[in-house]
């Protein structure tokens, strides 16, 4: 995050109103783990203990927490989804098929483009027509690399269309016009005849395209526009005006949130246009430790360091509820994450600073599963997230190289969780003890300028859970419950009791790998991936799951 992308630079923006939270999140509501069972000693299973509330489910848990987010930004578009319709790759005009069928795998609904930063420097009008016409721009935001516009509405429309998933558009506030934003909604929606819906006829498409979600900009207090708060707040009340409802096709229109924890930024929006808006975006990664900012070379203290930062997210999206409720106490406005993930400052040898490529190991899908377990217990305000970035940028789920591609870890833990798409997400209580790492909590903890908002914020935070879990009971009334053991050194003895069900068969899938760093290369593309796990015996509605170190179990109960 930030206002430009200085080489994959992301700092963190200190907020300028002073909330302070210091009850840990951890400690309040139905969690209790992380205190009860105390440290566990070196090579002993952890006892923990989970009891799963079957009968007492409310709340839906959003597919669209799943959503994907691709921008213009290093490889992502270019050399990585699209390769042209020439290209040896194989490909369905111009789109790559094993990108296509590896999306469709994981049931993908949703899909942000363009941007991004990169949505603010976006015109969209040069992104349709004969592609040889189409003009060349500079990417600023990619390192002034030049976009020849040939991946514009229409080829990424066909892209969702192929994937399955509903598309979900930033438009341009920053150096864009109300008049541009308004006509894009046009040219895609309205099913009569006017000049924009006959131009998207002239361009092959008769139909208008079902388009519901609709930001109006992108990180606009940075790279958007580098504006204050009220300025947006009311730009965007006159931008939305002009973004109207066609031919059956309702649109849900999200504000442009604050960069991670500016929580004045939120204040001010939900102050001034929470009637005008359906959805607010929040932008929130972690990042790695200040020792090391290697995706793939990192000790035990950057393994910590980044898990205690996802475990914060829960802090940071406790906050913004808090402040959204003030205004908004029916939810009337859904948090939209729509960026959120694991940033690596690295520069990998031979890539691009701009490109902002990394690897992702076993450490990349534990953060993934904290972050969704995390969204899960905030069914009722969180409608949308979107992992950055979809594929070859920050914690990306696919990377490509020439022909080949690998999925990665984290990747993988979208495979696993897809069975909470729409499920009910069913309360539960967790007593386990904490993990820490002593040579972590050094006074370099405090002063990581990175940590500083959440320091200033919700005060340090020197342990974390054990363990973290989600369940949730889908459609057909099968029971799915994800357990995530967070300590790289000891095991742990999960005694989970359900009640309010009647279970017959279990069957259980474990992500997990001999070292934290544990990755897919292209050499070796299936050194990390799901297998069948069995290591749980059952007698009527208890469980005792033993599951090693570093490790993420998910059950299906039926
Ligand atoms: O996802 C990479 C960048 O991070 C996005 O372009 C921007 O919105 C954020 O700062």
């Amino acid at each position: 995050m930030g206002s430009k992308h200085a080489g994959c630079s992301p700092k963190a923006k200190v907020g300028t109103t002073q909330h302070r939270t210091l009850i840990s999140a951890y400690l309040v509501g139905l969690l209790l783990c992380g205190g009860l069972f105390g440290a566990t000693a070196a090579g002993q299973a952890a006892e923990a203990r989970l009891i799963i509330h079957a009968d007492r489910g409310e709340q839906t848990i959003s597919r669209y927490i799943y959503g994907h987010f691709a921008e213009h930004l290093g490889r992502c578009i270019y050399d990585g989804i699209w390769v042209g319709e020439d290209s040896p790759i194989p490909n369905t005009r111009g789109i790559r098929n094993d990108i296509v069928e590896a999306l469709r795998q994981i049931e993908v609904p949703v899909m942000r483009w363009p941007g991004g930063c990169f949505a603010d420097e976006y015109h969209w009008m040069d992104g349709i027509g004969p592609r040889e016409d189409r003009p060349v721009i500079l990417n600023t935001q990619s390192g002034k690399r030049p976009e020849n516009n040939h991946f514009g509405t229409h080829e990424f429309m066909d892209f969702c269309e192929q994937v399955g998933c509903e598309p979900y558009i930033c438009g341009n506030v920053g150096s864009g016009t109300v008049e541009e934003l308004s006509k894009w909604v046009e040219y895609m929606t309205f099913g009569g005849s006017s000049t924009m819906a006959d131009l998207r006829r002239k361009n092959g498409r008769d139909k208008p395209w079902k388009v519901k979600y609709w930001a109006v900009g992108n990180e606009n207090e940075g790279c958007g526009g580098s504006m204050p708060p009220e300025y947006y707040a009311y730009l965007y009340r006159r931008f939305q005006t002009y973004m109207n409802s066609y031919s059956g096709n309702e649109l849900y229109k999200v504000a442009c949130g604050p960069i991670g924890t500016d929580f004045n930024w939120l204040d001010v929006l939900m102050d001034k246009a929470t009637g005008y808006m359906n959805g607010i975006a929040l932008h929130n990664y972690v990042w790695s430790g200040e020792r090391s900012q290697s995706s793939i070379n990192f000790g035990e203290d950057d393994w910590f360091f980044l898990l205690r930062r996802s475990f914060r997210q829960e802090e940071f999206i406790k906050r913004s509820v808090e402040i959204m409720d003030e205004y908004d106490p029916d939810k009337n406005v859904a948090i939209i994450f729509d960026e959120w993930g694991a940033w690596h400052e690295e520069v990998m040898p031979g890539v691009n600073p701009f490109d902002c490529y990394q690897q992702s190991t076993l450490r990349d899908a534990m953060v993934a599963a904290i972050h969704f377990n995390i969204f899960h217990r905030y069914a009722d305000r969180i409608h949308m997230a979107n992992i950055a970035q979809t594929v070859n940028v920050i914690q990306s789920i696919i990377l490509t190289k020439s022909e080949k591609m690998i999925l990665t870890p984290t990747y993988h833990v979208f495979d696993m969780y897809k069975v909470h798409q729409d499920a009910t997400y069913l309360p539960m209580q967790i007593e386990c003890g904490t993990y820490s790492h002593e040579a972590a909590l050094t006074k370099e903890m405090s002063d990581d300028s990175r940590d500083r908002p959440y320091v200033d914020h919700f005060g340090p935070l020197n342990k974390i859970p054990v363990l973290t879990a989600t369940a949730s009971r889908d459609a057909s009334g099968k029971i799915h419950i994800a357990i995530t053991n967070v300590d790289p050194n000891n095991g742990a003895t999960v005694n989970c009791e359900i009640q309010g069900a009647d279970i017959k068969n279990v069957s259980g899938t474990i992500l997990t790998a001999p070292e934290m760093n544990t990755h897919n290369t292209f050499d070796k593309p299936h050194a990390l991936k799901p297998e069948a796990f069995d290591a749980f015996d059952r007698e009527g509605e208890k469980l005792v799951i033993r599951m090693p170190s570093k490790s993420i179990v998910a059950l299906e109960l039926d």
